[in-house]
């Protein structure tokens, strides 16, 4: 696939997984803490979950993929002398987190959710935000030359 294609799938698949989760946050967060009841909350969640989850699985595959274009020999993503491993390594590391943050949300947080934890919801929503516009924020760096 052409690097052209895999950019504009990396950027539509990126718009929904920041844009729902910023919805998310500034629009539901909020009163769920105060009112201690989310069940709103969860049910657009739930909601953005059937197109967010795909969106991720987009952006991880073709973020890969853009990867090795810049980088064909993965060893050298671990090098962090080069300006453009740098960013690479700062996108695969912003992933795990996302990837642990959301093992977090279901196998601790959804599986024991009472009334004064729906604040530590809010927070995981939040902080899933934040990792996904970090990313965002840091993509156009490999076009200006990586980090460094
Ligand atoms: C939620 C996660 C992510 C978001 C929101 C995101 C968002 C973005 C954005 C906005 C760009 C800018 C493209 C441009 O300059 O026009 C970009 C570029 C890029 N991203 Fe991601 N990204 C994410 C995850 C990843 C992952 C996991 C990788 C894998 C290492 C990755 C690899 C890349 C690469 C290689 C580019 C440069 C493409 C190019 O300009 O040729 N991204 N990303």
């Amino acid at each position: 696939m052409s690097h052209h294609v895999l950019l504009i799938l990396h950027l539509l698949a990126a718009a929904v997984w920041v844009g729902g989760h910023v919805v998310l946050v500034l629009g539901y967060v909020p009163e769920a803490i105060r009112s201690r009841d989310p069940r709103a909350l969860l049910d657009n969640y739930q909601r953005l979950n059937r197109i967010a989850l795909p969106a991720l699985l987009v952006v991880t595959v073709s973020g890969l993929w853009l990867a090795l274009n810049w980088l064909p020999q993965i060893g050298l993503w671990f090098e962090p002398s080069m300006p453009i491993a740098l960013v690479i390594l700062a996108k695969l590391l912003l992933l795990v987190l996302t990837l642990l943050l959301l093992a977090y949300l279901r196998l601790r947080v959804l599986t024991a959710l009472t009334p004064d934890r729906v604040a530590r919801l809010g927070l995981v929503f939040a902080l899933l935000a934040l990792l996904a516009l970090v990313a965002a924020a840091i993509g156009p760096s490999f076009r200006y030359g990586g980090f460094g």
